[in-house]
């Protein structure tokens, strides 16, 4: 079943993600509710609400009063001392808020919930078992969503990008390396799918309109590593991959390596195609 467009609450607003959804969700004809955190962007069109996760009660009672149709659940942060409290119980306050007022709630996550062991990609039936504080937080969060709001979808999704006209903070790392500001290897042995962030806006707000449940892997059809991915953003933005350095991940600190996901069960769903980052970036 289809639903029409209604109030979406989009949390994380602010971020790389969020705003690429407020922009397409505004364009889509959404009454559209973003929350910023540290930053409040001015787009014109949207009510900003600030939020902090890190206080449970105070999240729960702005989703309540938001009202929304739907809630799309972008914010977060992958570090400092705070993240299992951000990522953890601030998604469950937001999951219960949303299953108050009966919104649908579409939850991202990560490949990383996985360890990384896998031949070949990580299908919805394949049990998480992160190898990483920010993948156990991340898997948590899974796990309280679900059961505080059992309608709710959990998307888990790759690396985000955007290309050269907005590149995210993978791309601009790939820069600092190329121009001397940061030091890395690139890894040849750690695999992802990276996703266009229009592509995965675009797949949630589809997803939004659809009444599904559970999880659901949202990611880049091509499965590149590390290495591979930051040669192709060198050359999307004219610059020469042959000083990037590639190499094998080190042992410790464990890091999951093959994080390749199957989007077969999203693709379907979609007609938002899930672009791979060769094609996109090539
Ligand atoms: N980026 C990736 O490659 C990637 C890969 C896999 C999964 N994901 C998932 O995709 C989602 C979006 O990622 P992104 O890269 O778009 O994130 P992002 O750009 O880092 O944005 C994070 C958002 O969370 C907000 N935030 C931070 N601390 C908060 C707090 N205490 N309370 C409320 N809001 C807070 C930030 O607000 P301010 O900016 O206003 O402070 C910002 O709007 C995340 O759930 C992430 O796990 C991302």
């Amino acid at each position: 079943m289809k639903n029409e467009p209604g109030r979406l609450l989009i949390t994380g607003g602010s971020g790389f993600l969020g705003a690429r959804l407020v922009e397409l969700a505004l364009a889509q004809g959404w009454d559209v509710v973003a929350t910023c955190h540290s930053r409040r962007p001015q787009t014109p069109g949207v009510r900003w609400e600030t939020l902090d996760l890190r206080n449970a009660a105070a999240t729960r009672r702005l989703v309540e009063q938001v009202t929304p149709d739907v809630v799309i659940h972008t914010a977060y942060r992958q570090e400092g001392p705070d993240m299992m409290a951000i990522i953890g119980e601030g998604s469950a306050a937001v999951a219960q808020g949303a299953f108050a007022v009966q919104a649908r709630l579409i939850h991202l996550s990560s490949d990383v919930v996985f360890d990384g062991e896998r031949i070949g990609r990580y299908t919805e039936t394949d049990e998480p078992q992160p190898v990483t504080t920010y993948g156990a937080a991340k898997a948590l969060s899974e796990r309280l969503v679900a059961a505080a709001h059992p309608g709710a979808l959990i998307v888990r999704t790759s690396l985000i990008y955007g290309g050269p006209d907005r590149p995210g903070r993978h791309e601009r790392f790939v820069l600092d390396v190329l121009d001397g500001r940061a030091e890395a290897v690139f890894f040849t042995d750690e695999l992802r799918c990276p996703i266009e962030v229009g592509d995965l806006a675009a797949a949630l707000l589809e997803l939004a309109t659809i009444d599904r449940s559970g999880i659901v892997h949202v990611a880049g059809s091509d499965v590149v590593s590390r290495y591979e991915f930051a040669c192709l953003v060198a050359r999307a933005f004219g610059r020469d991959p042959s000083g990037l350095c590639g190499g094998l991940s080190p042992a410790a600190p464990r890091r999951p390596r093959n994080c390749a996901l199957d989007s077969q069960v999203a693709q379907r769903m979609l007609t938002t195609r899930l672009r791979g980052v060769r094609e996109v970036l090539g």
